[in-house]
């Protein structure tokens, strides 16, 4: 097997694990400066910038997040971002310039520039996370906190033309999980197209069950997890209502119809 090559970002992105237990310690300005500063930096389609990220500071709002989400530790959470899809800015900045943002010609509530906005909102998030990582904290990136969708846009007064993304919750480690495995390679990164052969692409499946399997979730330390088949199948038929995005993207004024 090709040996991969190690650095400090390498390292970094190898080493990176979800973090749920935080230490009760307070984040620096001068660090969240930095992580604000690195998000900022991420790639956006079209320049548009189309996404914002909401800080949590008060205690209130953490407890109401960590409600909607079923997961207490997100009211400890010492540093806890809301990232939106945020095309309201642009909109405004559009009107200002004489746009009719309620005309069939405004494109940036259409499907594609819903789809563009998540992808920047993720690559912002990302970027933060890595370097939050590289200064010692760790996170934890939340979708439990869609549970509720309509809660979560009433409890942060998110505009027409927004949409939530994902939190994100970050703090000085108080656990040392161990790395979750991943997959085989070959299993994942295909050469010049998708292979026709799903039974040749999934022939490790059976030896990546096993050694999921040996992995324990600190949240539940009583039993090992399931394999990584059962999880698919499980999750392959979870009840995602409250979740969906159609409804409540129409009510924000998208349209992905469009
Ligand atoms: C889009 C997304 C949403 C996630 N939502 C949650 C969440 O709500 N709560 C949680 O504890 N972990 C959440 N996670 C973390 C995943 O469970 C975790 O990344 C995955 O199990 C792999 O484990 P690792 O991050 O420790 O490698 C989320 C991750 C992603 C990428």
């Amino acid at each position: 097997m090709t040996e991969i090559m190690h650095n400090e970002t390498v390292d970094t992105l190898l080493n990176r694990r979800s973090i749920r237990k935080f230490k009760p310690e307070p984040i620096d300005d001068s660090i969240i400066a930095t992580l604000e500063t690195v998000a900022q930096h991420a790639a956006s389609s079209q320049f548009l910038n189309d996404w914002s990220a909401i800080r949590i500071s008060d205690p209130a709002v953490k407890r109401k997040l960590a409600e909607f989400g079923h997961q207490p530790y997100i009211a400890d959470a010492p540093l806890l971002y809301v990232f939106v899809l945020d095309e309201h800015r642009n909109a405004s900045i559009a009107a200002a310039k004489g746009v009719d943002t309620h005309a069939d010609a405004f494109t940036l509530t259409g499907s594609y520039r819903f789809s563009q906005a998540q992808n920047d909102a993720a690559f912002a998030l990302h970027a933060m996370e890595t370097a939050a990582y590289s200064l010692g904290l760790g996170c934890v990136i939340l979708g439990s906190i869609l549970n509720d969708v309509d809660g979560l846009i009433d409890v942060l007064h998110l505009p027409e033309y927004t949409y939530p993304l994902l939190g994100l919750a970050i703090g000085k480690p108080d656990q040392e999980p161990a790395l979750k495995p991943r997959m085989p390679r070959s299993m994942q990164f295909f050469e010049n197209a998708y292979p026709a052969d799903d039974a040749a692409v999934l022939e490790p499946l059976a030896a990546f069950d096993e050694e999921v399997h040996q992995y324990y979730d600190l949240r539940n330390t009583e039993r090992p997890v399931d394999a990584f088949s059962d999880q698919i199948a499980k999750n392959a038929v979870a009840d995602m209502t409250g979740r969906t995005v159609g409804e409540p993207a129409a009510r924000q004024g998208f349209r992905l119809d469009r």
